[in-house]
């Protein structure tokens, strides 16, 4: 009896923890795949591939959510409000799908 309350309860905890990791995990999926198709390394590198000139790698663990976003679409505010000047400019992705702006940050928040 008490085995199978332990057994319960394990499930719930793999269900809890388990179920929105693999949201997750298919949000940064697919944030990798848009990188690719949106040729995102042509001005950036991820783990030495790509332009090393800028590279993305730790982004995650040093650029916030909303400013990844407002990288992704509206360039010019994000140079205004960092004081970068990005050079390259870099190209405004706002004509997204909002799910794949999400997906790109998940993605690039995942690069700790
Ligand atoms: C035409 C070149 C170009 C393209 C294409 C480009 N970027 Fe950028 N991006 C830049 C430059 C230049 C910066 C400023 C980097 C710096 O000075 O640290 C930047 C900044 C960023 C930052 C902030 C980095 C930081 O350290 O603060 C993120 C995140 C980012 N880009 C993500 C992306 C993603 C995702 C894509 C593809 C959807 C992309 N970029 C496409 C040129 C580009």
């Amino acid at each position: 009896m008490r085995s199978t309350i332990q057994m319960l309860m394990a499930g719930a905890v793999v269900a809890l923890w388990g179920l929105p990791a693999t949201a997750q995990d298919a949000k940064v999926a697919r944030g990798a795949e848009l990188f690719a198709a949106r040729k995102c390394s042509i001005c950036h590198a991820v783990a030495g591939k790509g332009n090393v000139k800028h590279p993305l790698d730790g982004a995650g663990a040093r650029v916030s959510a909303d400013m990844i976003k407002m990288w992704l679409t509206d360039p010019k505010a994000a140079e205004a409000k960092t004081g970068k000047k990005a050079m390259p400019p870099m190209k405004s992705f706002a004509s997204l799908p909002a799910e794949d702006i999400d997906a790109l940050v998940a993605y690039v928040l995942s690069l700790k």
